[in-house]
């Protein structure tokens, strides 16, 4: 069996309370796959110190270096946290105005500190820049609408991301849940997914691994 990839985005959510109480809750190992919880900055110092079943990752990093740029976090400050970054997110580049310029300096800064990335993209013609571990297909007409792609389109377009790009690992996100997971990373190139919404409660993302991994 494939090892999946399994990246949780929690967005603007969680208090540190809120965080301790999800974590409180998940205490289920999995042997074949990789879980990546991307939080807010200011969970991840105190996820630090913590004994966690799974990695944390960023959701952004800026794409200057340590100095003057307030309110950015600088990759070698993320880097002190965790190993992991998402970066390109379709809420950054439309809500940030963020470009495919600008996320190159991001995978830049992120590459300098040995940050691994998740890139997302919306399609097989949005540029991935070198240099990314993990590449995110997220269609923006899928994201937090209950609507997903095919897992048949969903595959012929990571192929496409595979082919183009030589990336080893390529995942879906839009709308994943735990009822429909297991049709993804059933598909041949698919090789896990991204959900927000269904990683916010801990029971539901356990069932989510769970039926991704059919443990
Ligand atoms: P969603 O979010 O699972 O809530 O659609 C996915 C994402 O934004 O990465």
């Amino acid at each position: 069996m494939k090892k999946l990839f399994i990246a949780g985005n929690w967005k603007s959510n969680k208090t540190l309370s809120e965080a301790e109480d999800w974590i409180g809750k998940f205490n289920t190992v999995w042997e074949n796959v990789t879980i990546v919880v991307c939080m807010p900055y200011t969970l991840l110092g105190v996820m630090k110190s913590k004994n966690l079943s799974f990695l944390c990752g960023a959701q952004d990093v800026s794409p200057f270096g340590d100095g003057a740029y307030t309110g950015e976090v600088s990759a070698r400050q993320i880097k002190e946290c965790t190993d992991w970054v998402i970066i390109g997110h379709s809420e950054r580049r439309k809500y940030f105005s963020e470009t495919d310029d600008m996320l190159q300096k991001k995978v830049e800064q992120a590459k300098s500190v040995g940050l691994k990335i998740i890139y997302c993209v919306s399609d097989d013609i949005t540029i991935v820049p070198q240099g990314v571990d993990v590449v995110a297909y997220e269609p923006v007409w899928a994201i937090g609408t209950g609507k997903t792609d095919t897992p048949e389109n969903a595959n012929a377009v990571i192929v496409n991301i595979k082919t183009k790009y030589k990336i080893a690992t390529v995942i879906y996100g839009g709308s994943v849940t735990s009822e429909n997971v297991a049709s993804f990373v059933s598909q041949p190139a698919i090789d896990g997914v991204l959900p927000g919404g269904a990683s916010l409660e801990a029971e539901k993302f356990i069932q989510l691994i769970s039926y991704a991994s059919h443990d």
